[in-house]
Formats: structure tokens, C-alpha cells, sequence
């Protein structure tokens, strides 16, 4: 029996944020991680260069693996790339974007705030989700690459500087009851971020959902315990990694083997 894979693509290690989630979900599921280190952070790029490194590195890894599903765990790439990759894929393409509707939602006191890329708060995307969503809510926008960075760090075994991070939430205080994690890096530190912000504050991503999206689409698939647990998930990155040896000491203890490079596209 052939054991389909999901593929979760990011700019780095962020998408492990929905790894997480989706193999909390489903235990079985073998998971492809590919990310774009070449052209890391995607949240200072340009629109046409970022359509062109997602659908170029997913559409060759689609090429070369036997992959049912595709997922976009970056929330600056989902929102403008997802129509061209579906576009070129026959497989569905599951896309992650800010957590804005539950956010509006759930706030009482009608102010929240959205923490993402410096691309993804500025792109028509993430207002039209605010206009959409949260007419009546006063939303405070924060692009951060810092915080990207310092997911990186934390998931090669370095500590997080608070002091920093305090100084990036900063705007975030008074009156707002929610702050959305519009960047997939974030959720790797949620438990700092929510320390600062107090318990008063809720705290709200996205990788629970997308990961329910999966877990639906992939409903006929049948997974099998023993194929899937005698093998380990595979990563692929785009370029020479930072710090490989403590990153795959990581991923090693999530399920993974080493890294390998990508085709090139
Ligand atoms: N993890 C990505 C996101 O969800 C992007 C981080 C970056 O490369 O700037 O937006």
C-alpha cells in the first residue's frame, strides 16, 4: 500500500506550528515539511517573487512525492498565492489567513489587534477580512519580522529574550481582549506572549482550524498505524539551513529525519 503524504510549506519553521496541530489530529497522517530558507522572511518580499517561490518549490515537490494534499502554513504566502497554486495543482490546497472573524467574535470590548508579517498587514487580503469580519471592532495592526526571527531561534533550542518581546507587544495593552497570531512563527510562542499579555487577554490562532480543514478532506484516506509508524516524516528546505544541527535535533523529537535539500525550480 502507497501511504499518500500531506505536504505543509512555509518560509521556515513556522508551518510546524500546523504540524502540530494536524498530527495532534491525525497521528497517522505522514507529513512532507518543505520550507523556502532561500528566500526567508516571505514577509519582505514582493508579491510576484513570492507567487513564484511557493508555486515553483510546491509544484516540484508535487512532481517528485506522492502528495493528496497541500497545505500553505504561512499566512503572508496564503494570502496572494493560494489561487495560482490551485490554479496548477489537482490536489486540494488548504491556505492559513488571520484569525479575524473568531477574534471579532469573541472580544467584548470590541478592540482587538492582529500580530503578522510586515506583508501580511498591509496586503487588500487581511482589510478585506477586517471589513468582512470586524466592522464593528477597532483593530490595531502590529507587522513584526523580529518576532519571525525569534521563532526561528526558539525552535533551534535558544531562549526568548522577553525583554524584546515585551517591547513588540508593547502597543498591545488597554482595552484589547483579543490579539489574533497572524504569522504561523507566532504560535511557537504563545505561552511567552500570553504571559505578557495576562490572562485577561485571549490569544488566537489559526492552526487548529486549517488543521480540521485537513482532517475533513482528507476523511477517505485511510491511513495505515503500523505503515505510518515505522516511518518518519521527511523535510526538505531550499537552501543551506542556519544552524541545521540544532534544528534537526528538534524536528527529530516531532517525528522527522534529517533535512534534505528541495528539487530545484
Ligand atoms: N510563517 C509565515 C507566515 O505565516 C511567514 C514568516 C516570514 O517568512 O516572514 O506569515
Amino acid at each position: 500500500m502507497i501511504v499518500k503524504s500531506v505536504l505543509i510549506f512555509d518560509s521556515g519553521v513556522g508551518g510546524l506550528s500546523v504540524f502540530q496541530e494536524i498530527s495532534a489530529l491525525m497521528p497517522y497522517q505522514h507529513v512532507i515539511y518543505a520550507f523556502d530558507n532561500a528566500a526567508f522572511p516571505y514577509g519582505e518580499l514582493d508579491d510576484d517573487v513570492l507567487v513564484s517561490r511557493v508555486c515553483g518549490m510546491v509544484s516540484a515537490l508535487c512532481k517528485e512525492h506522492d502528495i493528496s494534499l497541500v497545505v500553505i502554513a504561512c499566512n503572508t504566502a496564503s494570502t496572494i498565492v493560494l489561487p495560482h497554486l490551485r490554479s496548477q495543482l489537482d490536489i486540494p490546497v488548504v491556505g492559513v489567513v488571520p484569525a479575524i472573524k473568531p477574534a471579532a467574535e469573541l472580544s467584548q470590548t470590541k478592540h482587538i489587534a492582529l500580530l503578522a508579517t510586515p506583508a501580511t498587514v498591509k496586503r487588500p487580503y487581511t482589510q478585506d477580512l477586517v471589513n468582512e469580519f470586524a466592522p464593528d471592532c477597532k483593530v490595531d495592526m502590529v507587522g513584526s519580522t523580529a518576532l519571525v526571527l525569534m521563532g526561528e531561534d526558539k525552535l533551534r533550542g535558544q531562549p526568548t529574550d522577553m525583554a524584546k518581546l515585551e517591547a513588540i507587544l508593547a502597543p498591545f495593552y488597554g482595552d484589547i481582549d483579543c490579539v489574533v497570531l497572524g504569522c504561523t512563527h507566532f504560535p511557537l510562542l504563545k505561552e511567552e506572549i500570553q504571559q505578557l499579555l495576562g490572562h485577561k487577554c485571549r490569544v488566537i490562532d489559526s492552526g487548529l482550524a486549517i488543521a480540521k480543514r485537513v482532517g475533513m478532506l482528507l476523511r477517505q484516506e485511510e491511513a495505515d498505524p503500523f505503515l505510518a509508524l515505522s516511518r518518519k516524516h521527511d523535510v526538505f528546505s531550499s537552501a543551506e539551513v542556519k544552524e541545521e544541527a540544532a534544528l534537526n535535533k528538534e524536528m527529530s523529537q516531532m517525528g522527522f529525519s534529517i533535512i534534505k535539500r528541495a528539487p530545484t525550480f
